[in-house]
């Protein structure tokens, strides 16, 4: 089995262009994919702004700061990335638009080995994989905000996925990216965000119900319970619209009142308040 070596990333959002930059500063020739010619602009700054940080923290050279540059390709297509021999994808949380895009991967990849990931939060790896015609060489590779900076990655595997696919991603998961792995059985919000997203959704029904105000109930999280951050300024980085999808489908899989989101979170998403993303959420942002 050849080394992986030539990888892509699809949706360069804020967890697709913090992926890109993990792939690049390992020394991986990466290909970024974005259809939004904005974002894909963004994205580009957006790594150039954290390769930079990297490097006045001390945590990168600046040698090796323009090396991850120079590895690093935009595409707007999804054709360009036929020769890659891992693709993240990592577009919006919506099944629709990422099974269109694993279908698409699958007709374009030259390799039939050629692993397709989904950085899903909560949907199926199962019913993401059938969407393609290599569903064993299909598996969820969950990177966790901001990518560069967060050790942790889930990987799962579906019903279809094969051991030694899992096995090989998990070393590079491991060995190439140097990432903490822990595995997850293919269910709605994995470990983390089975955890995680109830805890948040309790958060925004405590500011709904007017029991405490955003930044009282951040503080209590923050400096009672020495979190590093508090759950609504999470919800806010995660962004607004990522956390009500994660809920709707940890609601759908069980069926539990705890994961439906609440209408505060609904109606933020419908007025356009996504969180840090946008510069608005619970708390105002100045840096988008
Ligand atoms: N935000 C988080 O903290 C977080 C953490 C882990 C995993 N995730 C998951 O990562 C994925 C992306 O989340 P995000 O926060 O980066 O979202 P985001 O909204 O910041 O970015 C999504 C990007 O996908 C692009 N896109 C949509 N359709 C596309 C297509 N057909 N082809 C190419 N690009 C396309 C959009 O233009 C956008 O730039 C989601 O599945 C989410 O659940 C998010």
């Amino acid at each position: 089995m050849n080394e992986i070596r030539r990888v892509a990333v699809v949706g360069a959002g804020q967890m697709g262009s913090g992926i890109a930059e993990v792939f690049a500063r390992a020394g991986l020739d990466t290909v970024v994919c974005e259809r939004d010619a904005t974002a894909l602009r963004a994205a580009r700054e957006r790594i150039d702004r954290s390769l930079r940080r990297a490097v006045d923290r001390g945590r990168l050279d600046p040698a090796g700061c323009e090396d991850a540059r120079a590895r690093l390709l935009f595409a707007d297509d999804l054709e360009a990335l036929a020769d890659r021999q891992l693709i993240v994808e990592a577009v919006v949380e919506d099944e629709t638009v990422k099974t269109g895009v694993l279908a698409r991967l699958d007709e374009i990849l030259a390799d039939d080995g050629a692993v397709l990931a989904t950085n899903t939060s909560a949907i199926p790896v199962t019913r993401l994989g059938i969407a393609t015609t290599r569903a064993s060489h299909v598996l969820g590779l969950h990177f966790f905000n901001p990518a560069p900076v967060m050790p942790l990655v889930e990987v799962v595997s579906s019903l279809h996925t094969g051991p030694d696919v899992l096995r090989r991603i998990e070393a590079f998961a491991a060995d190439t990216l140097g990432k903490h792995v822990v595995r997850s059985r293919d269910r709605a919000g994995f470990v983390v965000n089975a955890l995680l997203v109830p805890y948040l959704l309790a958060a925004v029904r405590m500011a709904e119900a007017g029991h405490a105000s955003p930044e009282d109930i951040d503080a209590g999280m923050l400096h009672g319970c020495a979190h590093p951050m508090g759950p609504l300024r999470l919800a806010d980085l995660i962004g607004l619209d990522t956390v009500e999808a994660i809920a709707n489908s940890l609601y759908e899989e069980y069926k539990e009142p705890l994961y439906a989101p609440p209408p505060l979170l609904s109606r933020m998403v419908e007025a356009g308040l996504l969180g840090r993303k946008t510069g608005r959420g619970f708390h105002p942002y100045r840096e988008v």
